[in-house]
């Protein structure tokens, strides 16, 4: 089969990886891509959601398979614009329609969907400019914390907790009359604020058979002990020791299977990852989000614990055959470091020269935003620039072996959390 990755990031060159390790994969190719798919597939230099290149690189490139790895596309409509082209009828595609996406792509959609189904998650209140004199109300009646979501696609940057109701009042004026997120500050979700873990729970579907991939445990804050601001994330676990069989059964009960159920009610046919981020609090799973994706760094962890083929798996999917798959799961840890630009999550400087890769060889290198640069000189090109993964038979081991790649590689303004995992380490139940 000939396959198509969209995307650019560590998410997508780890899908490349796996891919181009199947038998089944004849040529590969990744759109954009960066330096690090290059090595195992052929980039295309075509931007993720222009619709016309798309179509026209699936054509001359004869593709059978297209695994779409980002949001944005999908909450646009990608999957949507390239069924209704009778040309592509025979292209499997990998990735939910608008509707599917709208999991990711609205808050208030989510929220409401969750109502709708009983499904576990905080208590909350949607928000719109011509409802901004109760939302003040409502938040002055508010217990702190309080948190607040942009309804549309923020690039994470969306969600804002307060411990100030002034703070909470500020911020939701200015989303709903002063253009704070543009369009996605449009309607704001105002939730409880819930107490407890994180964990990303990850779900492949064909549209009515499902399988549970491992879980990860995703370090979100750019600083040590979960501080300083958000980021897209700056290292993975998996699996996760406090997400234990009977947790992670309540997980498939609770919210699995009524996602699905209520999708389908909804005539959602919906082929592709859900990512169900949610908390763990006094050993119930509450959702925080779906995104209608895998996550990035969690990808990192999660594939190289996959031992199954996984252009099987994306076949399967695409096929509504996924009741005939075997999960296969090593009982390995993963963990991942990521490498980011001095600076990140804010402004930062791209092109500094990355030292050799090929002298990391402990881990599996996997490249966030790298471009190549001369004479087989790799160039950082964004704020996370590596995923560095290390598999090992304890948690211990693979911290160890991450991190030291992490410390091993050199770009001017280089930073990495030296605490990935080891809230696990320490964790007790
Ligand atoms: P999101 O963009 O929805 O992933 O939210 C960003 C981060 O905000 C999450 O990873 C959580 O750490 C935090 N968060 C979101 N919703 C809640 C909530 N209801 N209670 C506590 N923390 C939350
Ligand atoms: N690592 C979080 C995400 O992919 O959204």
């Amino acid at each position: 089969m000939n396959i198509l990755i969209l995307g650019s990031g560590g998410r997508e060159h780890a899908f490349a990886w796996k891919i181009a390790q199947s038998p089944l994969c004849n040529k590969l190719f990744v759109a954009p891509g960066n330096a690090g798919t290059a090595l195992v597939a052929t980039n295309l230099p075509i931007a993720f959601n222009d619709t016309e290149a798309i179509t026209r690189a699936v054509q001359e490139q004869e593709i059978d398979l297209l695994v779409i790895g980002p949001e944005e596309p999908l909450v646009k409509g990608l999957v949507n614009r390239l069924r209704a082209n009778k040309k592509l009828a025979k292209l499997r595609i990998v990735g939910p329609d608008q509707r599917g996406a709208q999991l990711e792509g609205s808050k208030d959609f989510s929220k409401q969907f969750m109502q709708r189904y009983g499904i576990p998650t905080a208590a909350s209140r949607t928000f719109t400019a011509e409802t901004l004199e109760e939302g003040l109300a409502y938040l002055d009646a508010h217990q702190v914390p309080i948190v607040l979501k942009a309804d549309g696609l923020a690039a994470g940057k969306g969600v804002i907790i307060t411990e100030s109701i002034s703070e909470a009042r500020a911020v939701l004026t200015d989303m709903l009359t002063g253009g704070r997120f543009g369009e996605a500050g449009h309607k704001v979700v105002v939730e409880q604020f819930l107490k407890g873990i994180e964990l990303s729970v990850f779900v492949l579907t064909d549209g009515v058979n499902y399988k549970i991939l491992p879980e990860a445990k995703d370090y979100k804050r750019i600083g040590e002990g979960d501080t300083g601001p958000n980021t897209g994330g700056m290292g993975a676990v998996s699996p996760v020791k406090f997400a234990t069989a009977k947790f992670l059964n309540k997980v498939e009960e609770k919210i699995v299977k009524p996602t699905l159920a209520g999708l389908q009610k909804e005539d959602i046919r919906y082929q592709g990852f859900i990512f169900v981020g949610l908390i763990n609090v006094k050993d119930e799973p509450y959702v925080i989000e779906y995104n209608a994706r895998m996550g990035d760094p969690e990808t990192e962890v999660v594939l190289p614990r996959i031992q199954n083929d996984f252009v099987e798996l994306m076949v399967a999917t695409a096929d509504g055959e996924l009741d005939k798959i075997q999960l296969q799961i090593s009982p390995q840890t993963a963990v991942t470091t990521v490498v980011v630009s001095g600076g990140y999550p804010d402004t930062y400087e791209k092109g500094k020269s990355i030292t050799d890769l090929s002298t990391l060889d402990d881990v599996t290198t996997f490249h966030a935003g790298t471009k190549p640069g001369f004479n087989g000189h790799v160039l950082t090109d964004g704020g996370r620039v590596l995923a560095l993964t290390a598999v090992a038979n304890s948690l211990e081991n693979a911290v160890m072996k991450s991190q030291k790649a992490a410390r091993t590689v050199q770009f001017e303004g280089k930073y990495y959390r030296k605490d990935i995992g080891l809230d696990l380490i320490r964790y007790q139940d």
